[in-house]
């Protein structure tokens, strides 16, 4: 009767069980998320083909920022490639074999990248060029896309002798996308520009790619603070959240030569990041204040804060997860957008900063910060200040969940019977004891 003599046990067991399959690229606020890469063949060549390759990102808040994407793949054969247009293999690997024209690209392997912007027109292509940066589909699906052009030889030219590369890897920019093998799917219906003809691409094989947090950093990368009108206490993030200070280099804040050893420090060109010493050593800090209450209504102050001097997040993204979030009245500075993964649930919602105006939170120092508040309507039969129901129940930062401080530090109602925590609160509790451990 194990089951009856650790009970405990088997719940703990269960709880791990759930994480690693959420860790297993799957997201429950996104669970149809994934970038697809879809190769067009659009003609066939004496000795090849050229293709027409798109990136599409269906993911609503995780695009690819700079230095963008890099995208990678093994050819089944001894294919080259002749050719790129909007885009450009780092090496040309050795193609001492031929003689006259000389292949783009003649390794196994290659290893692609987008140009980068301003690129002279006849290297360009729709959706190219974009130095591989690719919004989230719910922030601009129009800006989702990535395209190039390129032509393959010596992979025979009918739909019998191509055969389709393997082995397909995407960074973008750091690891986290594990991508299935090519699949040949319904050849891809083309519309004239004027919508009276239909042209089709000759063959399209599909690849997903879905993103793993665990397999992008074993460490978050951002944690929440939390504090309230009703309670001076301000509940910071975990200590140790993302790493802790004697173990990781970082900058003290309050070091008058401060912008001196940033300087240096940024000459030395090192692309991990140069973090501002805290007690949690996250690169973002995201800081929920619930901060006045109406009759009617009440205001939640959301403050963004990056520690990191080496990197401008640009096109950030936040996602928020709270019960009351079905009845946001008003959002301010920051564009909303109700995320509904499941059509019972409306609790899940984008922010985003708005273009030219607060887009970019720029590098740690005294501009590092964003700021937005809003006013949710109050119903009746849900609403609560107690036990941290006004606090959100996940937060995600450019696609990669925060660090939340345990609900039993959360701030709370004076003379509220926090002891008599619900099994609810003591289940959050537990659940994330374990993101702890698991993370750390
Ligand atoms: C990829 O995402 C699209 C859009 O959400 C979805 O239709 C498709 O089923 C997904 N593919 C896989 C293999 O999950
Ligand atoms: C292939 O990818 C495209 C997106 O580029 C998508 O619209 C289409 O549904 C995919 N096909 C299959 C069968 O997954
Ligand atoms: C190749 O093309 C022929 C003729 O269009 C078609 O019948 C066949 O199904 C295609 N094969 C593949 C693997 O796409
Ligand atoms: C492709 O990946 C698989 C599994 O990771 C590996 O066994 C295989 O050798 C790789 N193929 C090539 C051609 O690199
Ligand atoms: C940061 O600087 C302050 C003042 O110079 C000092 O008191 C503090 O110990 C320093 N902290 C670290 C982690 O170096
Ligand atoms: C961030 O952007 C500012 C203004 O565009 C620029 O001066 C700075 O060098 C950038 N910093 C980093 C780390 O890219
Ligand atoms: C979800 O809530 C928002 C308000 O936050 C509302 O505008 C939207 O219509 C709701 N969507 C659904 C499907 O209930
Ligand atoms: C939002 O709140 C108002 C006032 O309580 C209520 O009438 C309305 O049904 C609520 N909307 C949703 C989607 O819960
Ligand atoms: C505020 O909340 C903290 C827990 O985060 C608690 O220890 C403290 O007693 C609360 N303050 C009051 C006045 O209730």
């Amino acid at each position: 009767m194990v089951s009856r003599k650790h009970p405990c046990a088997i719940a703990i067991a269960l709880f791990f069980a759930v994480m690693f399959s959420h860790a297993a690229a799957y997201d429950p606020l996104d669970p149809n998320g994934n970038i697809t890469i879809k190769w067009d063949v659009m003609s066939w060549t004496p000795d090849g083909y050229v293709a027409v390759v798109t990136m599409t990102n269906f993911q609503m808040y995780r695009h690819i920022m700079t230095p963008g994407w890099t995208l990678g793949w093994v050819w089944a054969k001894k294919e080259v490639i002749w050719s790129m247009v909007g885009a450009q293999a780092t090496e040309q690997g050795d193609c001492s074999k031929f003689k006259g024209t000389i292949p783009h690209c003649c390794k196994k392997n290659p290893t692609i990248v987008d140009l980068l912007p301003g690129v002279p027109y006849n290297q360009q292509i729709a959706n190219c060029c974009k130095g591989g940066v690719v919004a989230s589909w719910g922030q601009d699906s129009s800006a989702a896309v990535s395209s190039f052009q390129v032509s393959v030889g010596r992979s025979g030219s009918s739909n019998k002798t191509v055969k389709l590369p393997k082995n397909f890897t995407l960074l973008g920019p750091g690891p986290g996308y594990t991508c299935s093998q090519a699949k040949i799917v319904p050849s891809t219906v083309f519309l004239t520009p004027d919508s009276r003809r239909k042209t089709q691409a000759l063959m399209t094989w599909n690849v997903t790619c879905t993103y793993s947090q665990l397999l992008a950093s074993q460490k978050p990368t951002c944690c929440v603070s939390m504090s309230s009108f009703y309670n001076s206490t301000i509940t910071p993030c975990p200590s140790c959240a993302c790493g802790c200070q004697n173990k990781q280099h970082c900058v003290n804040a309050t070091d008058s030569k401060l912008s001196s050893v940033v300087a240096l420090n940024n000459r030395a060109k090192s692309n991990s990041p140069l973090l501002q010493c805290t007690q949690h050593m996250c690169p973002i800090r995201v800081h929920w204040h619930v901060k006045l209450n109406y009759k009617q209504f009440w205001r939640v102050k959301i403050a963004v804060t990056n520690f990191n001097y080496r990197s401008n997040y640009t096109q950030w993204t936040l996602v928020a997860e709270h019960p009351n979030l079905n009845n946001i009245t008003q959002v301010f500075s920051f564009v909303y957008k109700p995320l509904v993964p499941y059509t019972s649930k409306n609790d899940t919602g984008l922010f985003y900063g708005i273009k030219f105006y607060n887009d970019v939170l720029v590098a740690a120092g005294p501009d590092g910060n964003l700021q937005s508040e809003l006013i949710l309507t109050k119903d009746e039969e849900t609403f609560t200040f107690k036990e941290g129901w006004a606090f959100p129940r996940k937060i995600y930062f450019n696609g990669d969940e925060c660090m939340m401080p345990p609900p039993d530090s959360y701030p709370f109602l004076p003379n509220s019977a926090h002891r008599n925590l619900l099994s609810l609160p003591k289940l959050v509790l537990i659940f994330s004891l374990l993101a702890v451990l698991a993370f750390s």
